[in-house]
């Protein structure tokens, strides 16, 4: 039986994943440390509440010594560590949160796992896995080939810098102590339990309530998308068969552009409006409840300073070493993300006005330390 501490369990990819791995790995212990910022939701852990390995524990990553504590007293064998600040755009309002937590916390929990693993370590097998992201790599131009785990660090906004910081500890931790890290690199995430502040979900929430779809510059920059379930199965793929101090690029092998997705949530918007008449009611302000095409809403906006032009994923090394391949394509997998978001307006709405956290801080009070 494995003991896994899975930090940032009750953001988007973080919850995503406890809930597989809790189907997959019925008999593990699976503890959630996270702080419940903005992006972390209890309600995305509702399914799992009940299932008897499962806890959770509100705290900070940066606090020292609550990682420790942790590990000790759930026997830890297994630190999965998903928290961090995520939105490229909050680290160019305010980067200083994205060092604190991406760079500062990251270090607490390497020091952590180095105290508890390998200075009183028991022998047991153990594994750090650190989810990070392609923006390490900077940008591409049209022409360049995709990301491999060997392309140079260039990372371009405070975010990308912060994880690539992340990512340079967990590498530096591994080489000067021996402590047993994978680490992987993935592109743009899309699926149930996202915070709309990212793109697909904004534009979904945006449309349902007839608000414009804000479009940066011309709309034409590139991302890689994968659906969230497919990166979760191979971020578990890497932590039970990744060799040790190596990096997996994770990649959905589905570049397009900001256009095309935001038309396409326009065109599944209203093809779903014209199955289920009850949403016109439901949601009377979008233009599909009057028989107009969502897309009238699409409006360019001023660019995000900075803003990478094209990310994309060589998959080979998973795909060869691991025969990892995604499940899902993303016509499919947009349409469970459209039909989702339909069928959870409560959590959207909760999560959105902020109520949701003032519950929380009732419930649970001070943070743990
Ligand atoms: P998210 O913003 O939805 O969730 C982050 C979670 O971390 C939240 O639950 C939040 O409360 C928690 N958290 C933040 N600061 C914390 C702290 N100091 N201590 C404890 N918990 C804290 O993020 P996400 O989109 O689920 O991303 C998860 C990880 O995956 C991140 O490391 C991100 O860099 C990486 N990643 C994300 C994507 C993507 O498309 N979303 C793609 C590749 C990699
Ligand atoms: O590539 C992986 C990264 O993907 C993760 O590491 C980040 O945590 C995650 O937030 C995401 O970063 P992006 O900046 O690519 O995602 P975002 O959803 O913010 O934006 C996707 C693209 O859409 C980007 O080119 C900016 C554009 N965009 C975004 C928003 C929010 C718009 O045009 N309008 C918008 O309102």
């Amino acid at each position: 039986m494995a003991s896994l501490l899975v930090t940032g369990g009750a953001g988007f990819i973080g919850a995503n994943f406890v809930h597989h791995w809790v189907r997959a790995h019925p008999g593990d212990r699976v503890v959630v440390l996270d702080a419940l910022t903005y992006a972390g939701n209890l309600a995305s852990l509702e399914p799992v509440k009940a299932h008897p390995g499962f806890a959770f524990v509100h705290g900070d990553i940066r606090t020292p010594g609550l990682a420790e504590r942790l590990m000790r007293e759930h026997e830890v064998t297994l630190l999965v560590h998903f928290a961090a600040e995520s939105h490229v755009d909050r680290s160019i309002v305010g980067p200083d949160v994205f060092i604190e937590t991406n760079v500062a916390g990251t270090h607490e929990l390497l020091k952590a796992a180095q105290k508890v693993w390998l200075e009183e370590g028991s022998g047991a097998e153990v594994r750090f896995h650190h989810v990070s992201t392609d923006e390490v790599y900077g940008s591409l131009g049209p022409g360049d080939p995709p990301f491999t785990e060997t392309t140079p660090y260039a990372p371009n906004s405070p975010y990308a810098a912060s994880k690539a910081a992340s990512d340079h500890l967990v590498r530096a931790y591994h080489h000067t102590y021996g402590l047993p890290v994978t680490t992987s690199n993935c592109s743009n995430n899309y699926g149930p339990f996202q915070f709309p502040e990212k793109l697909i979900p904004l534009m979904l929430v945006n449309a349902l309530d007839g608000k414009p779809l804000p479009v940066y510059g011309d709309g034409l920059n590139i991302r890689d998308w994968l659906y969230v379930e497919d990166h979760c199965r191979a971020v578990e793929r890497v932590i039970l068969e990744g060799r040790v101090g190596e990096t997996y690029n994770i990649g959905g092998r589905n570049q397009s552009t900001n256009l095309e997705i935001v038309r396409l949530v326009c065109l599944q918007v209203d093809e779903a409006f014209r199955a289920d008449p009850d949403l016109s009611a439901r949601f009377p302000h979008c233009p599909a409840a009057a028989e107009r095409g969502t897309s009238n809403l699409i409006t360019f906006v001023r660019d995000r300073p900075g803003h990478d032009r094209r990310y994309a994923i060589d998959a080979a090394k998973i795909e060869r070493e691991l025969g990892f391949y995604p499940v899902e394509t993303f016509e499919t997998a947009l349409r469970k993300t459209v039909g989702w978001y339909l069928a959870n307006e409560p959590w959207w709405r909760a999560v959105m006005d902020g109520s949701y956290r003032d519950w929380v801080r009732h419930q649970y009070g001070a943070t743990a330390s």
